[in-house]
């Protein structure tokens, strides 16, 4: 070690550089971001972007679960001719929507302490989890018994959040459908326990792709154009 100096500074630049540029920059500048009103002529709609709905007491058991492991919670931009999210990942959900769901933004996150960006992509995206489910059963079951509906499904069985319970009279409204090999003893019924709710909850609440203010008016526009000029002319 010859020079110490040189040595240190290329140490501070070394980390100091990305450290600066990828959080210091990013959170001056983003840290007073605000729910931006919607205006009820140009985006024909009211409230605000985004709405306050993440329930965060699902978010947690979300967390402490691991979910983010194998699930994502960001739409990319389409970018390199990829549409892969053109498939049914919004609120859309037909294999082949009009236009392709939008990208997350920064505001996407807005009121979420720690954003569920993920770490990898192994299940499907959650981003707009809540568009999926038609109740909240379907989504208890995905939790309890992922291969009931995919044989071939790696997601674990959160099997801990829920009680095996006896029967005690009628079977509980509560108490999962299961059937075949998923079904508990005779006589017995599994039912949810709070934190498989507060869980449900959130996966139902996830709906990432609301509207952004003054873009709607722009895109309806765009698209009223691009129709017309594909139409033959009279
Ligand atoms: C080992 C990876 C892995 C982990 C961990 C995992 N999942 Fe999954 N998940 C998957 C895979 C793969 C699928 C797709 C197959 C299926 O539907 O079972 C999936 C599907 C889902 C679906 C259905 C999505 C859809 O679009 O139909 C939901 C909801 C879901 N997971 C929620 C969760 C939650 C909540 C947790 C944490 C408690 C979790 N997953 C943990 C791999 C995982």
């Amino acid at each position: 070690m010859r020079d110490f100096r040189k040595f240190v500074l290329c140490l501070v630049l070394t980390f100091g550089l990305p450290w600066l540029l990828m959080v210091i920059i990013p959170v001056l500048k983003y840290q007073h971001l605000e729910p931006v009103p919607y205006d009820k002529a140009v985006d024909g709609m009211d409230g605000y972007y985004p709405p306050a709905g993440i329930q965060h007491r699902g978010k947690i058991v979300y967390v402490r679960e691991g979910c983010v492991q194998c699930h994502s919670q960001m739409i990319r931009p389409a970018q390199l001719a990829m549409d892969a999210w053109h498939r049914g990942w919004g609120a859309d959900q037909s294999p082949r929507p009009e236009s392709p769901i939008r990208a997350n933004t920064m505001r996407d996150y807005l009121g979420e302490k720690v954003a569920m960006l993920g770490l990898q992509r192994v299940g499907p995206d959650l981003a707009n989890a809540g568009y999926r489910f038609e109740n909240r059963m379907q989504v208890h079951m995905q939790l309890y018994a992922p291969r009931a509906d995919a044989d071939w499904s790696v997601m674990p069985a959160y099997r801990h959040l829920y009680t095996v319970q006896k029967m005690q009279g009628p079977k509980s409204d509560l108490a999962l459908p299961l059937m075949g090999r998923f079904a508990p003893k005779k006589g017995y019924e599994v039912v949810p326990k709070a934190e498989a709710e507060a869980l449900v909850d959130y996966i139902l609440s996830l709906k990432k792709d609301w509207p952004i203010p003054g873009e709607t008016a722009r895109l309806a526009a765009a698209a009223e154009a691009a129709k017309a000029a594909e139409a033959p002319t009279p």
